[in-house]
């Protein structure tokens, strides 16, 4: 459909500038519409080939009352003939009231108002509602369409909608939230139901009708603002902890001078106290992590104490793994404490992981150096802690048996001054998301796998780990083979897309 801009460009002869004082119209026109209970339409005028052609460029429905239109009717041109009003409204510059049928069964009871900037009349905005009944209206409905003619009177006069209105950082309060009429002295004439609920709960608990505004709770500086700018003024006041109320003050203006003001006041304390919630929950979670992360670090100390007054080689080794492993569990809570998400960026986690490992590489004799490459994208935070575990295995066996300290590699001790720190060992961890997954490959150039190696009857309890994680926990794959080029092991992990989705459900790719 159509938007109000293009229409006005195809069918008028408006320029930007006054296609932008009717943008800001028809932004704020939902209060018209409600407090005149009808439908309101903005008809714009076709150029000089067609004066008489009306096109309608914007269309809005009352929410307190009934629509007269099923059907949207942005963008279809009428004859101006049968809109006597519009077309009278538009060349008279003055607002016409009357009764006309419009093509609807019944006769329509319609208000046209011209809408005026700098004294020039861009476009007629008509009200449009089926005659009522005789049924007589309540005193809420006449103070509304009361206050629809004094905006009705100020499109008229150019001074609605506002100069300089402040953007919105709410969404606009709509009358039904409630409505506080406040005259120029700034005492309140009508205040609706909602109204009412809210200001008692801001602690006004005497008469609302008749009070001064400035004894409601909502503060007098925004009605004082209000008709000092001429313009809408929007205010959020907190009362401790308990209630919150957001106030959009209108001024009504006659010839410039601020006859009154009308004030939608929509009680947000419920928002509020979830957005607080929220915010705190968030934080415990975090420091939650931070908290898990610090005692693997105590236990990890531990161990590495009682591992230093062991005598055994065994024992130690069996100890230092455990710390090893520890580590990189907590490697993954330090950085889920630092993130505001419950997903982590896995890449991200990679680097600090090899320094575990490379913590453990105490020989100089046997030098490795680890490229990262590719990126794992967004993982769920119980994913990223397994697969930070099942990393480490794969890297500390690529630096365990791939490049054991004797100069084993035939091509290397034999070439002269070719000694292991000019060709260290080298592990590649290649990343790579795609749609259907997660590939995690560590690939070594060392000298390989044993022969007659089976991942399925390897009973170390590295191998073991990966083995009970990949396929347990996390329903993937996993393989060992010989690298494709020359020595070395390929160690790939594979895991399902379906792993890799949050609890709401939503498949990330990696960003860049
Ligand atoms: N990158 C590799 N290069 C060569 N051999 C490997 C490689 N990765 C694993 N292996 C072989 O697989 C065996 C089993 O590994 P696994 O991690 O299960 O046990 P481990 O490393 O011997 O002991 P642990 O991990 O419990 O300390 C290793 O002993 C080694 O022979
Ligand atoms: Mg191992």
């Amino acid at each position: 459909m159509a938007t109000l801009a293009e229409l006005a460009r195809s069918h008028t002869e408006l320029d930007d500038r006054r296609v932008v004082h009717l943008q800001d119209l028809v932004s704020s026109w939902g209060l018209l519409a409600d407090l005149s209970f009808a439908d309101l339409l903005l008809f714009g005028r076709g150029g000089n080939a067609a004066e008489d052609q009306l096109v309608v460029v914007g269309h809005v429905r009352p929410t307190t009352g009934i629509t007269l239109y099923r059907a949207d009717l942005m963008g279809q041109v009428f004859d101006g003939r049968r809109r006597p009003l519009v077309t009278e409204a538009f060349s008279t510059g003055v607002t016409v009231r009357g009764s006309v049928n419009v093509g609807a069964d019944h006769d329509v009871r319609v208000t046209a108002v011209p809408v005026r900037q700098d004294g020039e009349v861009l476009a007629v905005l008509a009200r449009e509602r089926i005659r009522p009944d005789d049924r007589s209206t309540s005193e809420q409905e006449r103070t509304y369409v009361g206050l629809f003619d004094r905006f009705a009177a100020m499109i008229e006069q150019g001074e609605f909608p506002y100069r300089d209105e402040e953007r919105l950082r709410h969404r606009t309060p709509r009358v039904g939230d409630g409505l506080l009429l406040v005259d120029a002295d700034g005492r309140i004439e009508f205040a609706s139901p909602n109204a009412v609920s809210s200001l008692n709960r801001l602690g006004m608990t005497r008469g609302v009708t008749g009070a001064r505004f400035e004894d409601t709770g909502l503060g007098s500086s925004i009605l004082r603002e209000a008709f000092d700018r001429r313009t809408a003024v929007i205010d959020e006041m907190e009362r401790s902890d308990e209630v919150a109320v957001v106030s959009h003050c209108f001024p009504l203006l006659d010839r410039g001078v601020a006859t009154g003001a009308i004030v939608l006041v929509r009680d947000v304390t419920e928002l509020r106290r979830r957005d607080r919630q929220l915010v705190s929950k968030d934080a415990t979670i975090r420091e939650i992590h931070h908290r898990v992360k610090n005692n693997l670090q105590t236990i990890s100390s531990l161990l590495r104490l009682q591992s230093r007054r062991l005598q055994g080689e065994e024992a130690r080794s069996a100890l230092g793994e455990s710390v090893r492993r520890i580590s990189a569990i907590s490697v993954v809570h330090e950085t889920l404490a630092q993130s505001t998400e419950d997903d982590v960026s896995f890449g991200e986690i990679v680097g600090p992981l090899v320094r575990v490992v490379e913590e453990s590489v105490s020989s100089p004799l046997r030098p490795v150096t680890f490229i990262v490459e590719g990126d794992a994208g967004m993982v769920p935070g119980q994913v990223a802690t397994t697969l930070a575990v099942v990393l480490t295995e794969l890297l500390q066996n690529a630096v365990d048996h791939a490049f054991p300290e004797a100069p084993l590699l035939p091509d290397r001790s034999e070439t002269p001054g070719d000694g292991e720190d000019s060709n260290p060992g080298l592990v590649r961890i290649e990343l790579e998301r795609r749609s259907d997954g997660l590939s995690l490959r560590v690939v070594d150039d060392g000298v390989g796998l044993p022969e007659g190696f089976d991942l399925d009857e390897a009973t170390g309890l590295g191998l073991t780990i990966v083995r009970t994680f990949v396929e347990g926990e996390l329903g993937g794959g996993i393989s060992l083979s010989p690298a494709e080029r020359g020595s070395g092991t390929v160690a790939e992990v594979r895991l399902p897309a379906s792993r890799l989705t949050g609890p709401w459900g939503d498949s990330r790719e990696p960003t860049g």
